[in-house]
């Protein structure tokens, strides 16, 4: 740090950032000179409670054991979380949370600060422009912070605000867990969260959405008769005891959640802090959480780096995912309580189940850890929805499209391998599918299988036009039933506006240095630059089309297929159709996305005829162009309706790959909101698939009805026994692995205990 002059650092706001922050700061640089100011008096605070996980205990503990001593003293921590819905309470325990009232909160912090000599003022509300002598000016002035509104084209700030409206409002109920709570009214749904934070007082929230506070007249109901309106309709879980507002400083005590993001968390020798830099949705309980641990990473940076501008980078470089990731979850969370309408139709043990995994980060063997009885509930109500006698791991949950029946939810995701030779499946592709099969996923796919030499992406794409496509398909369908319990699906497609490209390991999307042959669209939009703009469908042209597909179909009933997928995703023909961005046609194929989903579905209406009726069809599609005026989550749902209307058994539902122009967010499991969404909104079946990577994963997805089937394929292509493996970690015997290979699963089950043995013995 300098050496001469002690450093001299301010802080905008007294609240858990600001305060944890200057006795952090303290404890690590003592001679550092640090002013809070805060606007209000000492005890003059809104809220009641507010929780922390026990890891976030163990943060605090290890930053300042007097703070932690403090907190722990006065704590009220509790185990479970109670979900009540239906008329029934569902309760996992295991939980670990600890709450405490935020004014205690508040105290100990202040008493904390004071004691180490920080300078806190209380009732100075203080503008950074009148701040002139500070090396450091910490903006912890909250979500609504004007230090951060000051200079928001520099921090680059974005505000979202969400759909809900909630209240947060105390009471002397005692609850014995986290407790959440949903009641149905005529104009939608309601719910409570709520814990207990000190020995006779709780917090609850109500929330619903905007609309349903509107119809309800809340909007323009005074506080007393809003809080009557919430004590009627949750009178079952408050035990007589009124709900108590202490937000009498606010116009109206219904507020609405903003999500606060800023690309730059620093700016000359300001630097935000907590809410002021971001916030996170309530629902996950961690916005003190990322306040406070903002604070020890900002107090450390500037311990560390003499110049406050490294300083600053060093703090965000280090929280900056960290905020991310928590953001990340907070939204999913966010949203399924936006949506409690959308996972109506669920009983109550999936219902809780999909809640308690809402933000995708508590998982199947997470539950199972915590506790292992509430899950061996879940496995049991699954198993005995599926027919079985005993609880399974939910990846194993046998599963019927019409007449075919699955062994498992697993599913090996189509996947182009760019070797045939004029479409022909070789050995490679019997070696390869094969093998999968033999892995022990329930069903597997084959590539995207094109219906006519010009309908291929690649030179190396399989087809099915050709007397030897279909004698290649039916001596690997053959293998694949005489040898392994799987079922084998056809996926069929037309690469339209992006055809005539180069193989996978080249430059895909890009078209092939030579040879390329002419591409057909529903308009003249090429798929990027150096795309050969395709020619404009006529109505012929969709005859030709359909009758290709009517062909192949036949083909691949001869060929002895159990499922046919039409390809309508990824910008290839029917998805290029379905997308705005490359249907620019005027006609009765364009427009609206009735129109647009014309030509798709007649050619699905001509498989539909063709395909044997015992057997089932599927429809993969893009839920989303990530490109703002393309195709949304919401036309998804329209999508699938209008294939499932024309026969379809399942959705497969993938994303994007239809615009260079796409901002995909990535992340784990990325595309299964969509599914979820598509499944729950519409009661029908789907299959999510999008980096989805372990059992555990696929487990959590089908025990929560997030998906009826998990596609799987990268991790295939590393592992083709995904799904044998997994069994041998989950102890499932009852998998069937091929006889020969029966030594080498004992083995291997063998070695993947000792390995747990000694990962536990290690931990
Ligand atoms: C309904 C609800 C429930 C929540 N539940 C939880 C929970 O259970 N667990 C959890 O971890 N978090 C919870 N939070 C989030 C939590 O309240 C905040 O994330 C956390 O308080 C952020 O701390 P902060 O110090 O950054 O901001 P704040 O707590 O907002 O503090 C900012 C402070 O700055 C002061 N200030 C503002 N402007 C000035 C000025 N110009 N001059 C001087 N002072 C100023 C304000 O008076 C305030 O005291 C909840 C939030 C809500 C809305
Ligand atoms: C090499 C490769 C080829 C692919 N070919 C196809 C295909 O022919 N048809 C299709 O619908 N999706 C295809 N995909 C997409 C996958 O089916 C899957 O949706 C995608 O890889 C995401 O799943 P993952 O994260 O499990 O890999 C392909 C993916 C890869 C990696």
């Amino acid at each position: 740090m300098r050496v001469n002059a002690p450093l001299r650092v301010v802080s905008i706001g007294g609240g858990p950032a600001g305060l944890f922050f200057s006795i952090v700061l303290k404890r690590v640089h003592p001679c550092a000179e640090i002013v809070v100011h805060e606007r209000n008096a000492p005890d003059d605070t809104f809220g009641w409670g507010v929780v922390f996980s026990d890891q976030t205990l163990g943060n605090i503990a290890a930053a300042d054991p007097d703070t932690f001593a403090r907190i722990a003293a006065e704590f009220v921590h509790w185990d479970a979380i109670d979900v009540n819905y239906r008329g029934r309470t569902i309760r996992a325990g295991g939980q670990g949370f600890a709450g405490i009232a935020r004014k205690r909160l508040l105290g100990i912090l202040q008493e904390r600060a004071l004691a180490l000599g920080v300078d806190v003022r209380f009732r100075s509300p203080i503008e950074a422009g009148d701040i002139a002598d500070a090396d450091v000016i910490v903006a912890a002035d909250g979500a609504n912070s004007a230090t951060r509104r000051a200079h928001e084209t520099t921090f680059g700030t974005t505000l979202e605000g969400r759909r809900c409206r909630y209240m947060w409002l105390g009471c002397r109920q005692s609850f014995e867990a986290f407790t959440f709570a949903f009641e149905r009214t005529d104009h939608g749904w309601f719910q409570i969260h709520a814990y207990q934070f000190d020995a006779d007082t709780s917090t609850v929230i109500v929330e619903c959405r905007e609309e349903t506070w509107r119809a309800t007249g809340l909007d323009t109901m005074s506080t007393a008769d809003s809080i009557a309106y919430c004590e009627r309709l949750f009178a079952r879980f408050l035990g007589g005891h009124p709900l108590v507002s202490n937000a009498a400083h606010l116009a109206s005590p219904w507020l609405s959640f903003v999500q606060v993001n800023n690309a730059r968390w620093s700016h000359g020798n300001i630097v935000l802090l907590g809410d002021a830099a971001h916030t996170a949705h309530f629902s996950i309980g961690s916005g003190t959480k990322l306040a406070l641990e903002d604070a020890i990473a900002l107090a450390n940076a500037l311990a560390a780096h003499p110049e406050p501008q490294a300083a600053f980078a060093a703090y965000e470089a280090e929280r900056r995912i960290e905020v991310l990731r928590l953001q990340n979850a907070a939204r999913n969370s966010t949203e399924w309580f936006e949506n409690v309408a959308r996972y109506a139709a669920l009983e109550s043990e999936q219902f809780a189940y999909s809640l308690l995994s809402r933000s995708q980060r508590l998982s199947h063997e997470n539950l199972k850890v915590r506790d292992g009885a509430y899950v061996r509930r879940v496995e049991g109500w699954l198993a005995e929805r599926s027919g079985l006698s005993q609880p399974v791991p939910p990846m194993f949950l046998p599963y019927r499209l019409r007449e075919v029946e699955l062994v498992n939810r697993v599913v090996v995701s189509p996947m182009a391998m760019y070797r045939c030779q004029d479409g022909t499946p070789d050995d490679f592709y019997l070696v390869h599918l094969g093998a999968r099969a033999q892995g022990g996923a329930g069903l597997v796919f084959t590539e995207m299988t094109c219906v006519a030499a010009d309908a291929r992406i690649s030179p190396g794409c399989a087809g099915m036009y050709r007397d030897e496509h279909l004698a290649g398909w039916k001596r690997i369908v053959d293998f694949v039933h005489a040898n392994t319990p799987a079922k084998i699906a056809l996926q069929l497609g037309h690469a339209g506006p992006k055809g005539s490209t180069q193989v996978g390991w080249e430059s895909p999307d890009e078209p092939l240095p030579e040879g390329n042959w002419p591409l057909i669209g529903p308009s003249p939009v090429p798929f990027g630059e150096r795309n050969a703009i395709p020619r404009e469908m006529t109505r012929d042209d969709m005859d030709r089309v359909t009758k290709q597909f009517v062909r192949a179909a036949h083909m691949g009933i001869a060929a002895g297929f159990d499922l046919l997928e039409l390809h309508c995703a990824h910008g290839y023909l029917f998805s290029s159709f379905i997308t705005p961005l490359t249907n620019k046609r005027t006609d009765a194929y364009g427009g609206s996305l009735e129109n647009r989903l014309r030509f798709p579905l007649e050619v699905f209406a001509a498989l539909r005829a063709n395909w044997p009726e015992r057997l089932p069809m599927s429809v993969r599609i893009s839920a989303t162009d990530w490109v703002e005026e393309g195709v949304t989550p919401d036309d998804a749902v329209e999508i699938a309706r209008a294939f499932h209307a024309a026969g379809a058994d399942l959705i497969d539902v993938s994303a994007g790959q239809t615009s260079r122009r796409a901002k995909p967010v990535y992340g784990r499991m990325f595309q299964t909101p969509f599914s979820d969404k598509i499944r729950n909104e519409l009661g029908i079946a789907t299959m999510a698939v999008g980096n989805i990577t372990d059992a555990d994963q696929v487990n959590g997805i089908i025990a929560s009805g997030r998906a009826d089937l998990v596609a799987i394929g990268r991790m295939h292509l590393a592992d083709p026994y995904f799904t044998l493996h997994a069994a041998a970690a989950l102890d499932y015997t009852a998998q069937p692995w091929p006889l020969s290979y029966l030594p080498g699963r004992d083995q291997y089950v063998r070695t993947s205990r000792r390995a747990a043995e000694a990962a536990e013995v290690v931990r």
